[in-house]
């Protein structure tokens, strides 16, 4: 496993891994979620040959799409290709993709989850951890790997309702018709994940990320009754591991006061809560990634450089942002708008936080 960065005082960490231990970085650090994906002329041209699963199951095509991007563009971290269904693939439910997660057999009573057994990553999805193994032998130094795994609600959400939905109707029925079984599986959920992404940072990621993409459809007493129990369980159980955790629970704004209170060295926010807000209530101890909305890349350049200094001003100039989009890169985005995107805030925001140069 790796340890913590001797690097760290001398300020010469990477600019991610500084900013997500709230250490001034020589410039504010720039990734994007769903970097390696279908808005890329070049990952286009992969997929047209394999599927989604095929190119996440083949380690050297999922280390090649998870470097397309960053030999692209000068980005300050890489994304594991993988999905938040894909240490599931092990549970033996049936999993495909059309394009989001379906499932052939999903988890509908209590018995479905008493019969739930999961292996060790190492077994059960060895190719994700021989992916992690060659990414972290091939990126920069200054470039490091996050791996990732979905919130064990965010996961609840597909396996119980099978598919993608708007409202995840059958998962939050659920929830309030079988309350001990929805524990249960939370809690199986957390297990296989603190598992799953020890195993990652053991193969060389350098950081960890969780998304809880539907946090947000959950009110604050739900989600902490049933939620956060094992978004702390995880963060806990990773805080000897040695890289820093970064929590998105999207759509999050009423649920902050809550998150506030988890281990977690960065909260992810999505672009409908200004950053400003967002650290007022997390206080200075706790980092914030974002949150640009994705449709800004859509703008002519102009407004989309005045959307991105916007964010910037709202990040505050102290240290702990990390910029990213407030969600995934919509698919019918031009890649010279993410060339823009990353420019400008590298020139923006070059020594700022380590001279005070006023802007
Ligand atoms: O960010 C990255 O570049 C790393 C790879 C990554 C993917 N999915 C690749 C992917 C990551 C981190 C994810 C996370 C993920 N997957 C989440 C959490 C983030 C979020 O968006 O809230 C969720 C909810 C999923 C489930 C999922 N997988 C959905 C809803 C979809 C369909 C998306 C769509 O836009 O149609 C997928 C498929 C998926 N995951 C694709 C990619 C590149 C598209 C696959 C294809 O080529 O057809």
């Amino acid at each position: 496993m790796k340890q913590p960065d001797p690097h760290s005082a001398t300020g010469d960490l990477p600019p991610f891994l500084a900013a997500c231990r709230l250490q001034p970085a020589a410039h504010t650090p720039v990734w994007i979620m769903r970097q390696a994906g279908r808005y890329l002329p070049e990952y286009r041209a992969l997929r047209e040959r394999h599927s989604f699963l095929e190119m996440m199951r083949t380690p050297e095509l999922a280390t090649e799409v998870t470097l397309q991007p960053v030999r692209r563009f000068p980005l300050d971290a890489a994304i594991l290709f993988a999905d938040i269904m894909t240490p599931l693939d092990g549970l033996g439910l049936g999993l495909d993709f059309a394009p989001g997660p379906v499932l052939e057999r999903p988890v509908r009573s209590r018995a479905d989850v008493e019969a739930l057994r999961w292996r060790p990553a190492e077994e059960a999805v060895p190719h994700v951890l021989e992916t992690v193994r060659a990414l972290a032998g091939e990126l920069p130094e200054r470039t490091p790997l996050i791996g990732f795994a979905g919130a064990p609600w965010t996961l609840f959400c597909y396996l119980v309702e099978g598919r993608g939905s708007k409202s995840f109707i059958t998962a939050k029925a659920f929830l309030h018709a079988e309350p001990e079984a929805s524990r249960q599986l939370l809690e199986l959920l957390a297990d296989l994940t603190i598992d799953y992404a020890r195993a990652q940072v053991g193969a060389g990621a350098r950081a960890l990320m969780l998304f809880d993409s539907w946090a947000g459809l959950l009110g604050p007493d739900d989600y902490r009754r049933f939620a956060l129990p094992a978004v702390r369980r995880i963060l806990e159980a990773l805080s000897s591991s040695g890289v820093p955790r970064i929590y998105f629970p999207n759509q999050g704004a009423t649920l902050l006061e809550d998150v506030a209170g988890l281990p977690v060295e960065v909260v992810g926010i999505d672009w409908r809560l200004p950053l400003s807000r967002a650290r007022r209530v997390l206080g200075p101890q706790i980092g914030v990634q974002g949150n640009l909305d994705p449709a800004a890349l859509f703008a002519p350049e102009a407004a989309l450089r005045e959307a991105i200094d916007q964010v910037l001003e709202e990040a505050g100039s102290g240290p702990g942002h990390v910029f990213n989009l407030g969600h995934g890169i919509e698919r019918e985005t031009d890649p010279a708008k993410v060339a823009l995107l990353i420019d400008h805030v590298h020139a923006r925001t070059a020594r700022r936080t380590l001279r005070e140069v006023p802007a």
